[in-house]
Order: structure tokens, then sequence, then C-alpha cells
């Protein structure tokens, strides 16, 4: 046998055997990772919700001037531009219209939707055409446009504990947004309010960071659909950045109160009540963030690099950049160009600054070719930017920053409307009940009294049309208590109504409703939280007629109500229900049972506050998760 063709042959053969060996194993290897790709796929960190828009944002960013990318990280107010031509000659990357800046031409959906629309087309037709950010508070509802349907604040929200509820809300709310243009709310406020002597505590969903971290994620999804490239979705703002609902009294902007003040807590209590809303919404797809006018141990938010950087953006992974709160950036230091260098620097991205946006843009100039503030830094707040507005499809190739006309035949609709009605309902919270509750709507004689029962105004709380809302008929669209109850009674069932109470001796029964006077932020703070003394009286006088009463309570936070509580029969507490006052009735007239639950521990004094569940307090007034069916 020749060996060496033998040994040539064996060896073939053995390569032949090590060929195909090693093609096994090389097979079984592909297939072993090919499946360990997919077994571990989801354990590698999916692409970061922004990583997409890289590239694109990238080759803008390349192409602009230092002036241009200054620009870009500066918001505007609508009422405060001296001139329009300032978007495009300030290059500016957003406008927004806080609260009571309205269209110089009346506040209707068409004025709304002209004024977006004329802004968006100077920003589009500069030299890059990047289209700016319009933002607004539409915090329940499109809430700054006459005959949109305001929806329940947050805190009856929070009472109503329905997430699939408040997700449904941030999408009539975007779709009503829409109507007009505008694609930037300043929502969902992810605040948790430790004491309601606070002016802001109906915009936060709870005392408890869970069920506010819940109803923000839902808010904020709601809000910004399955795409916030959507034509129907706005993009969302988490907001304040952190402990804005944690301030210790006497360290507010008015000097007595607690808005704008200081949370003084050591870092695991901030942490586990306010910062712990912020993954989830992060998570949820969260791509602006408003940092807080209040301080953390002394520390303005606004120019803190440890809150803003390290942790929001590092820690946190937060992609998308920050704005700033209306003027706060001033807050940070006595001297305003000193003031933006420590904001910027601590990871500021965007300024709100709604009259000195020129002067913002000079300083920041100043402080970028003195070195003070890298260009590295203005790089990455303009990049962060950038890759926001490319997530919003505002560089696309068919991008149309008109409002669609579509949209505006579904504004202030009766869908709408059936949504919000059945958020007022599940937001009412039934606190006492003797049996008078529910009404019976065939009674011979129903007595209405409070002027509450006749006001919109107040049954829908600041943040309405006005920054402070106000009293009266504010809107149209609308249906009070007292005209839900007229358009809810039988035939035979007569109605009389009386704002102080007259006249309710010889009714079957009596509904009074009192309230509050809409407020807005350090407007609100308020130390004693009483009832107004109208309010009490009205509530003795009917009680002294012996007709039994049913007492419904507007209010922006739990108040302090034991001797109207004593004087009711039934009491239920409807928060600020906004525009729907026949979800009201619904539950008032028993044709839906309330379900309500306190998402709010109730005081039975103001010496008790602050007081919150799980904080070794006892002996509130109603605890936390607190409410009747019936
Ligand atoms: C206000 C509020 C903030 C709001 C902003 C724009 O001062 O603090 O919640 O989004 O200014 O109106």
């Amino acid at each position: 046998m020749n060996y060496a063709r033998n040994f040539n042959a064996r060896n073939f053969k053995a390569r032949n055997f090590n060929a195909r060996y090693i093609s096994m194993r090389l097979f079984q290897s592909a297939a072993f990772l090919f499946a360990s790709c997919l077994l571990i796929s989801p354990l590698v960190a999916e692409e970061l919700p922004l990583q997409k828009h890289d590239t694109v944002a990238r080759s803008i960013l390349a192409k602009m001037t230092t002036d241009e990318k200054i620009g870009q990280m500066i918001q505007a107010d609508t009422a405060g531009l001296v001139d329009p031509k300032d978007v495009a000659d300030y290059h500016l990357g957003s406008i927004l219209s806080g609260g009571g800046s309205d269209p110089a031409a009346g506040n209707s959906l068409q004025n709304w939707t002209q004024l977006y629309e004329s802004l968006q087309q100077r920003a589009v037709s500069t030299r890059l055409g990047i289209p700016i950010l319009f933002g607004i508070d539409a915090v329940h509802g499109h809430n700054n446009v006459l005959e949109a349907v305001v929806f329940p604040h947050n805190i009856g929200l929070g009472c109503s504990g329905n997430a699939d509820l408040v997700q449904e809300i941030g999408r009539m709310t975007a779709l009503e947004m829409r109507a007009s243009g505008i694609h930037w709310t300043f929502a969902p406020c992810v605040t948790v309010p430790r004491d309601e002597r606070w002016g802001r505590t109906y915009e936060g969903f709870s005392e408890d960071p869970d069920l506010v971290a819940r109803l923000g994620v839902a808010s904020l999804k709601g809000l910004q659909g399955d795409n916030v490239s959507d034509p129907t979705s706005v993009l969302g703002c988490a907001k304040h950045f952190a402990g804005d609902g944690g301030t210790i009294p006497g360290t507010g902007k008015n000097g007595w109160g607690w808005d704008q003040g200081d949370t003084k807590v050591d870092e695991e209590t901030f942490r586990r009540v306010h910062l712990s809303t912020y993954p989830p919404v992060i998570a949820a797809g969260a791509l602006t963030i408003m940092p807080s006018y209040s301080s953390w141990n002394g520390l303005k938010c606004s120019g803190n690099k440890y809150l803003l950087t390290d942790v929001l953006k590092k820690e946190f992974g937060f992609e998308g950049f920050l704005i700033s709160d209306w003027e706060a950036i001033k807050q940070v230091d006595p001297d305003f160009k000193t003031a933006i260098g420590i904001s910027i620097n601590a990871g500021m991205d965007m300024a709100m600054e709604p009259t000195a946006y020129r002067e913002f843009y000079d300083n920041l100039k100043a402080l970028v070719q003195e070195g003070t503030v890298p260009m590295s830094r203005i790089d990455d707040a303009v990049l962060r930017i950038l890759k926001v507005k490319a997530a919003m499809g505002l560089f696309a190739d068919d991008y149309d920053y008109r409002a669609n006309p579509e949209l505006q035949q579904n504004f202030g609709s009766e869908e709408h409307r059936t949504v919000a009605r059945q958020a007022v309902r599940e937001s009412l919270v039934l606190l006492k009940n003797d049996g008078t509750f529910p009404v019976d709507k065939t009674a011979k004689r129903i007595h209405v009294a409070g002027a509450a029962a006749d006001d919109l105004g107040i049954q829908c709380g600041g943040w309405t049309i006005d920054w402070q809302g106000k009293s009266g008929d504010v809107t149209s669209g609308g249906t009070t208590v007292l005209d839900a109850i007229k358009s809810s009674v039988g035939p035979d069932t007569e109605v009389t109504f009386s704002a102080d109470g007259a006249g309710a001796e010889g009714a079957d029964v009596a509904i009074i409703v009192i309230g509050e006077q809409p407020y807005a932020e350090f407007e609100g703070d308020n130390k004693e939280l009483e009832l107004s003394a109208e309010n009490q009286a009205v509530v003795q006088t009917v009680h002294d007629s012996g007709t039994p009463t049913v007492t419904v309570l507007f209010s922006g936070r739990p108040m302090i109500i034991n001797e109207s509580l004593e004087n009711s029969d039934a009491f239920i507490a409807a928060w600020l229900p906004g525009t729907e006052g026949l979800g009201v009735t619904d539950i008032l007239f028993g044709d839906h049972k309330p379900t309500g639950k306190l998402s709010f521990t109730w005081p039975r004094s103001i010496d008790q506050l602050p007081i919150n569940h799980n904080d070794g307090k006892t002996n509130p007034l109603f605890p936390f998760g607190f409410g009747l069916t019936e």
C-alpha cells in the first residue's frame, strides 16, 4: 500500500473528516451564537429612544453657527416677543404661550392656530429651516383655549386611580392641542405634594410617589401616543424636577409660603419621595423635563449639577433636554450672566426666558467666547434639542407644520366631553353619608345653594383660560352643577337656587356646592386651609333650615372642613372637576356609584400638617385611600 498515497488519502480523509468536523463545529457554534443572540438580545440595552436620531441631529449641528446654536437653546414667550422677527433674528429654538399669553387677536381656536402657524412659518424660513417647538401649559385639557374640554385637575384623577382613563385624557388633550397645531405641553406634573398648604397641590396626583409615577406614565403615554412623531401626538414634559412638592413653610417665593421654596430632607428621603417618579416617566419616553424653581437643602435645582447632570442625565439615563421654568435661571444667582453660566454648566439645555431672551442670548454668547461655558456643553445641549425635534418628525422631508383642519372638527366634541364626564364621576370621593345620598331626582323640590353651584370658573380652578383661573363664565361648552341638576331632574321636580342658602326650608333635600376661589402657584399658598366665611355660612344656613343636605366641595386640596362636615348629612369631595358638571350629578343622583378614593391624607386640623400616609402620624380626619361607595 502506498502509504504516501494512503497517507495522503488518509490525511485527505482525515482532513476531510476534520473539514467536516470543523464545518460541523462551525455550524454548531454559529447556531449557538445565533440562538444566544436571540436569548440575550432583550438583555442587551435596547437602543435608547433618541439614538436613531443622532445622525440627523449631528448633521444639522455641524452646519450651525455659534449664534444659531445659542438661539436654539432659548424659548421666548409669545407675549414677550419684542418683535416676531426675533424668532428668525435670534434663531430661537422654541416659543411658549405662558398662562395668559393669549393671541392678540383674541382667544379662539382659529386665533391660536394662526399664532402658532405664523411663528412656525418664520422659523422654517430661516437659513437652516429648523422648526421651533411651541410649548403651552395644557395641564387639564387644552385649557388656555376657549371651548376646549377642561378635564379634572390631577388631584381628582389621582382619586380615580384609573391609569387607562388618565391615558385617554392625555390622548384627548393631544388631539385638542394638535387641532391648533401646538405640539408641546408642560405636562405631566409628577410632583409629590407633601403639604396641602402648597398652592400647587392640585397639580399633583397624590402624596404617594408610586401612584404619581403610575398616573404620570399613563398621562405621558396618552400625550405622546405610540410615536411622538405622529401628527396626533404631542411632546410631553415631566415636571418639576425635583422636590417641588416637598418644600418647608416660610421658604417660598412670597416669603412666608411653600411655592418655589426649599425642600430640606436627606438624600434617602429625597430619592424615595421626590426623585422616584422620574425613572418611570423616562422609561415611558419622557423627552423633556422641567427643573423645579425650588431648592434642595438650599441649592436651586435649576443650578444643581449633581441633580441635573449626575443624577438625571447620567444615573437615570435621560437623553432628552431640560427646559428651565419661567425665568427660573434668574433665581440661581443675583447676577443674570453668572446665573446663566451656572445653570447651563449644571446641565440646563433650554432657557424659558419669556422677555429677557435677547439679554440671555448676548450673555450666553459672551460666556462661550470667554470660555466660561465650553462649546462642548453648547453642542451637547443643542444636540439633545435637535434629537427631540427629529424624534417629533420636524426634519422629515414631508414635515408640514400647519395644523390639521380635520382635528378641528373634534375640538371640544361630545366624544371628548364624555371622557371628561367619566373622569369627573370617578374622581369624586364620598366622605360622609347618613342616608341622604344619593339624591332622589324625582323629589318634589330640590334646593341648590352656594355660588359655586353656578360658577364654571370655580368648578375648573386655576390654569383655565387665565393663568390663575377666575370665577364666573370663564369658557363656553361646559355645564355648571346647577345646570346639570336642572337637566337631570324629572318634569315634576322643582329646582330652586340661592347663593346664600336662603329658601332651603321646606325643600325635600338641599344640594350645597362650596368651593375655593381659583388660584395657581404661589397665589394658592395658604396657611389655614379654612373654608371661606361665605362657604361656611351657606352650609350653616341650610343646616339651620332643617332640610337634609348633601354638600359638594370644589377645592384644590383637602381643607379643614370639620364644622361644615358636621352640618352636612352627606359630603362629597369633588376637587376641581373642570367643565363637565354632569359628572357630578351622575354621582349625586345615584346613576353611578362613587368609586373615588383619597389620594391625599385629609387632616383633622391644620397643626397636623404635613401629614401623609406611612409618616407615623395618626388620627387624620380621613386616611389616604378612604372613600365610601354609598
Ligand atoms: C410656570 C410654572 C410651570 C409652567 C411654566 C410655563 O411658572 O412653574 O409649571 O409650565 O411657568 O407657564
